[in-house]
C-alpha cells in the first residue's frame, strides 16, 4: 500500500483528498498545523495519523520522513486570505513560499520526488480571454497569488535540476462538500460566497452582500467558475496516479468551464434551502475581475479528469447538508 503524506489535510480540501486517498486504497498521514484546520474531523471521520505541526519545521520534516514509508507527498498546507495577503504579505510569504521551500528541500534529503501542489486561479491576475487555459500569462494581483506562482516557479526548477517530479492544479473557486455528509467547508473566518449565503439562509448571518451590480456580464454581477470539492480530490488521486506511472511534471486547471453569477448562486440557494437569503446590493471591491472561468479540457484529456457534480444545485445541496449538520 502506497503512504501519501497530506499537508493540511484538518483543512477543506486537503481533508476531502485524504477521505478520496483513502477510499482509493492509499494510507494517509496528515500534516497540520491547525490554525485553520478540524483536529475533531480527522479524528472521527479519516480516522488517521494526524502530526500536529508545521511545514517550515524542517527537524519535524526531517523525522517525520526518517520514520514512515512516504510515497509521496500532497501539498494543501498555506494561508489562504487575499485581503489579509495585502496586510500581511510577510505572514503569507513566509507560510506559503518559506514552508513550501522546507518542505521540498526535506523531501530532497529523503530521496521522495512526487508532489501534488494547491495552486489557484489567482496566479493569473485579470484573465485576458475566458474560459482562461494553462497557456495564459500568470500576472498575480495580490500577495497570495505571487505565493502561488513563486512555488509553480520552484516546482518548474526542482523538475530541471532534480529527479524531482510535481503536479500543481490550479483550482478554480472550490465549493460544495461531502456527498454523504462526512465532511464540508468551516472557515473561520469565512469568506467563501456560497458558505456566506448558506449562513444567511440559517440565519446565522443577516444578509448576504453582493460587491457589485454594474459590471459587464448579463445581470451586472461578478462570474465564478465553481467547482465542487470531491471532484477536486479525485482531481488529486488522477495526479497521483500520473505521478506513479512516471508522468512528467505539470500544471492542470480544475475548473468546471462554466460560470456562476454571483445573483444565481442566491438565487439557486433560495431554491435548494427553501429560505428567502436577504441580498444586499455594494459598490464592487477592488480587484475583483468580471469573469473568472477556467478550462479543465487539459486535466479531462490527460489526467481523465470527470467531473461528478457539476450542477449548482449539487454543489450547493451538499453544502447545506453540511452547513445543517455542522451548525445545527
Ligand atoms: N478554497 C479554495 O477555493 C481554494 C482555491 C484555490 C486554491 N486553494 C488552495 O488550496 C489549499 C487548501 O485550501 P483550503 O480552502 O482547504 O484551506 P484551509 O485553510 O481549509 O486548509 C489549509 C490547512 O493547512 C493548514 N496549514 C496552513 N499552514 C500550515 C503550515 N505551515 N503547516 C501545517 N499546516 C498548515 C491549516 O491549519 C489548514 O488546516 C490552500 O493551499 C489554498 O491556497 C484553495
Amino acid at each position: 500500500m502506497k503512504t501519501v503524506l497530506v499537508t493540511g489535510g484538518a483543512g477543506y480540501i486537503g481533508s476531502h483528498s485524504a477521505l478520496a486517498l483513502q477510499k482509493a486504497g492509499y494510507e494517509v498521514i496528515i500534516l497540520d498545523n491547525l490554525v485553520y484546520g478540524h483536529q475533531d474531523l480527522v479524528e472521527t471521520v479519516l480516522k488517521t495519523k494526524l502530526i500536529f505541526g508545521d511545514t517550515c519545521d524542517s527537524n519535524l520534516l526531517k523525522q517525520i520522513f526518517s520514520t514512515h514509508e512516504i510515497d509521496a507527498v500532497m501539498h494543501f498546507a498555506a494561508y489562504a486570505y487575499v485581503g489579509e495577503s495585502v496586510t500581511k504579505p510577510a505572514k503569507y510569504y513566509r507560510n506559503n513560499v518559506v514552508g513550501t521551500l522546507t518542505l521540498l528541500e526535506a523531501m530532497l534529503e529523503a530521496g521522495i520526488n512526487k508532489f501534488v501542489f494547491s495552486s489557484t486561479c489567482a496566479t493569473y491576475g485579470l484573465p485576458e480571454t475566458v474560459p482562461i487555459k494553462e497557456e495564459q500569462s500568470q500576472n498575480p494581483i495580490n500577495p497570495y497569488g505571487v505565493t502561488k506562482l513563486m512555488v509553480e516557479q520552484i516546482l518548474q526548477d526542482f523538475s530541471h535540476a532534480y529527479d524531482f517530479r510535481s503536479v500543481c492544479l490550479r483550482y478554480f473557486n472550490a465549493a460544495g462538500a461531502d456527498p454523504e455528509g462526512m465532511l464540508g467547508e468551516d472557515h473561520n473566518p469565512e469568506t467563501h460566497l456560497i458558505p456566506l449565503v448558506l449562513q444567511a439562509a440559517s440565519g446565522h448571518r443577516d444578509s448576504i452582500s453582493i460587491f457589485g451590480t454594474d459590471y459587464n456580464t448579463p445581470d451586472g454581477t461578478c462570474i465564478r467558475d465553481y467547482i465542487h470539492v470531491s471532484d477536486l480530490a479525485q482531481a488529486h488521486i488522477l495526479a497521483l496516479k500520473y505521478l506513479l506511472d512516471d508522468g512528467k511534471t505539470d500544471v492542470f486547471n480544475l475548473g468546471n468551464g462554466n460560470g456562476f453569477s454571483v445573483k444565481q448562486v442566491i438565487e439557486i440557494a433560495r431554491k435548494v434551502t427553501g429560505q428567502e437569503i436577504k441580498a444586499l446590493e455594494c459598490d464592487r471591491r477592488p480587484g475583483d475581475p468580471p469573469v473568472l472561468v477556467g478550462s479543465g479540457e487539459k486535466a479531462q484529456q490527460i489526467l481523465g479528469w470527470q467531473p461528478q457534480y457539476y450542477t449548482l444545485e449539487d454543489i450547493i445541496a451538499h453544502a447545506w447538508q453540511w452547513h445543517q449538520k455542522r451548525h445545527q
